[in-house]
């Protein structure tokens, strides 16, 4: 009942010539495929190129980041309404690159996720925890603080353009991916979060990804459990051939 989604993050790549080639190289490859959620989310001046090139096909476009305001004197960002404008269909928010790198808080991804479903966008909130956090016990604390705070004050009917991708910070970009049982662990804890903060109704329809070294070789197994409903991928995302493999997942029976 929950219809998978893989997601491609694209991150810092690509010009625009290799962001349409890398998607018009995607489109027959998946094109058979109606089951899942198709979705690339190139830089944001690839935005308009990308949306170019995928319409009329089953893949959606997704932003990487936004701007909690609609419009104003705020040199620099993007926001919602226009995400929307260039053909996006989602945005992703609380990345931990963001968090890390850019010092983003629960707040401002609060706000974020506030004025993205004010804009009717639906929105892909990152959550997970470091290798530190993990290894002191603390792992379930941050997931919990993430989800409570992303998601402050949202209601159960905004809940419905939410998907959460769990990417355990010492999973991304290492090669090290988490084994099924801890992507599993996490799903279920995370989803029992949802429930109780929300409803069963609402636990139940909410669509949870695991990230992080997501590759063609590992993708059957984590699609395989329970609370896996999809996938954020980063760099595999980056080759078509790969991102194909991984999007046409095969669940080990
Ligand atoms: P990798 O797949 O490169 O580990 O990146 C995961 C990620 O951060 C996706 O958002």
């Amino acid at each position: 009942m929950r219809k998978p989604m893989i997601a491609g993050n694209w991150k810092l790549h690509k010009t625009l010539e290799e962001s349409s080639s890398l998607v018009a190289e995607l489109i027959p490859a998946v094109a058979d495929n109606q089951n899942v959620d198709i979705v690339v989310a190139p830089v944001y001046t690839a935005l308009g190129k990308v949306a170019e090139t995928i319409n009329g096909s089953n893949i959606k476009l997704a932003a990487q980041n936004c701007y909690p305001e609609p419009q104003g004197a705020f040199t620099g960002e993007v926001s919602p309404p226009l995400l929307k404008d260039v053909g996006c269909q989602y945005v992703i928010i609380g990345h931990s690159e963001r968090r890390q790198l850019f010092g983003e808080s629960d707040e401002q991804v609060n706000s974020k996720a506030h004025a993205l479903a004010e804009a009717n966008l639906g929105i892909i909130l990152c959550i997970g925890e470091t290798l530190e956090e993990r290894e002191t016990d603390q792992m379930f604390d941050v997931l919990r603080r993430q989800i409570r705070l992303g998601l402050k004050k949202l209601s159960a009917e905004q809940m419905a353009g939410v998907v959460i991708a769990y990417e355990p910070v010492w999973a991304i970009g290492t090669g090290k991916t988490a084994s099924d049982e801890q992507a599993q662990e996490a799903h279920a804890f995370i989803r029992a979060l949802v429930t109780e903060l929300y409803d069963e109704q609402t636990g139940n329809a909410t669509r949870i990804l695991y990230g992080g070294s997501v590759k063609p070789g590992n993708v059957d197994s984590l699609m395989s459990q329970p609370d896996v409903d999809g996938a954020l991928v980063g760099g595999a995302s980056l080759k078509s051939e790969d991102f194909a493999r991984i999007v046409n997942f095969q669940p080990i029976a």
